[in-house]
């Protein structure tokens, strides 16, 4: 019998929220109680996809859309989409495709994009998925770091010193993942400018757009000029709690002449895998040109749950943390630990039960030590874990 290798684009992929699991499912077996603050998902933790959501889907089922759809999404999906994004001010909208999540979204756009060796700016601390990806292409991921000093804003140029002859694009995640923090206008605008000039494809990853908190103003970078080769991700998962409905999509936009070619290289791989979930389709116009009435209440909840992680972390001594203005991230910093990140999130699993994602996994400044929080769990949950973290680093300085 001869063992089967896996192919050695696998070898080097990470995806450090799931892989912290291995480590908690240890824990637990030898009977830790744990709490979980390690996964992006609102509905474990008592938040509901709204019933205009579910019952569109319900709906189209009880109609039979269960065959295939159109490759780029069904024409209502599609036209929604492309309201929605000139509401936004999307300038030159050139082509939509609707996709099994945001996720395959930004796979398509990249595999349609990049050669092996071509390079892609991406943010650190940032979403692993693009790197993941990056892998599987065996194209570059070429880091630019976001400024924690400066509210986790980009340092354009920085990003500009950073491109080389190879790079082909630069993603913006806004608000961000895993830092929480959302793009100032000012340098959102900068930062298109940047993309224009070099005529970089902007990838713009807006997936959590209306999980907004204190009157923080989200702008749409591809609003910002018409000029701008640009892709803008967005989908159900966060801002309408579905993650697993699996719906997202890409809106293509930027001047015809310039990215032709491209949006129909990416229409071909569209085409290639058949269609994205039909009947989840009929919830996008329901989800974007509807009211939303569900969101006020679950940026209430998530604003009071930002609230008190920020106010417990300010005073455990080892360790600050820039306020989050978005989604349901935090992105806190250690201070006097000796050993890796790694280490300390697999310590306070083991000693304390309380599982977070090392900072490592998602890029940071080589030389600091982070660690990621979902505060998605209720107030007491999140006062207990807290609580647990402020005791093991007064053990931490004992020891
Ligand atoms: C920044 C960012 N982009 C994309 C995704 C993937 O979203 P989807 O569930 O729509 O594939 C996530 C999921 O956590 C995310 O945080």
């Amino acid at each position: 019998m001869k063992k089967i290798i896996p192919a050695a684009r696998t070898e080097k992929i990470k995806y450090a929220v799931r892989d912290i699991l291995l480590i908690a499912d240890q824990a637990k077996a030898a009977g830790k109680k744990l709490v979980y603050l390690n996964i992006g998902d609102p509905v474990p933790f008592g938040f509901r996809t709204p019933e205009f959501i579910t019952d569109a889907i319900i709906d189209s089922l009880r109609r039979g859309e269960t065959g295939y759809a159109p490759s780029a999404g069904t024409a209502p999906a599609v036209e929604a989409i492309r309201r929605d994004g000139e509401r936004r001010g999307i300038q030159n909208i050139q082509d939509i495709y609707v996709t099994s999540g945001g996720s395959e979204a930004i796979e398509l756009a990249m595999t349609a994009l990049l050669n092996p060796g071509d390079d892609l700016l991406v943010p650190c601390p940032g979403y692993p998925l693009y790197t993941a990806v990056l892998e599987k292409l065996g194209a570059v991921a070429n880091p630019y770091y976001l400024d924690e000093e400066d509210g986790w804003q980009i340092d354009v140029e920085d990003v500009r010193r950073r491109i080389t002859p190879k790079t082909r694009g630069i993603v913006v995640i806004n608000p961000n993942n895993p830092t929480g923090s959302v793009l100032s206008e000012k340098v959102a605008q900068q930062l298109v400018d940047l993309a224009e000039e070099h005529d970089l494809v902007l990838f713009s990853d807006e997936i959590y757009d209306k999980l907004i908190f204190d009157d923080v103003k989200h702008v749409s970078l591809a609003a910002l000029s018409k000029d701008v080769a640009a892709i803008t991700f967005n989908g159900l998962s966060k801002v309408y709690v579905g993650p697993g409905l699996r719906m997202g999509w890409g809106v293509v936009s930027g001047p015809e002449a310039k990215i032709g070619d491209y949006y129909r290289a990416i229409q071909k791989l569209t085409r290639a895998r058949l269609c994205a979930p039909h009947p989840v389709m009929a919830a996008v116009p329901i989800a974007l040109d509807g009211k939303n009435e569900h969101l006020p209440e679950v940026v209430a909840q998530l604003k009071l749950r930002r609230d008190i992680t920020v106010e417990m972390l300010a005073n455990i001594p080892g360790i600050s943390c820039v306020k989050p203005q978005g989604a349901f991230y935090a992105f806190p910093k250690i201070d006097g630990f000796k050993d890796s990140d790694e280490e300390w999130c697999a310590r306070l699993i083991r000693e304390k039960g309380v599982v977070t994602v090392p900072g490592s996994g998602f890029g940071q400044r080589p030389g600091t030590k982070h660690f990621r929080i979902v505060f998605l769990p209720d107030e007491p949950t999140l006062r207990q874990a807290y609580s647990k973290i402020s005791e093991f680093m007064k053990e931490l300085k004992q020891s």
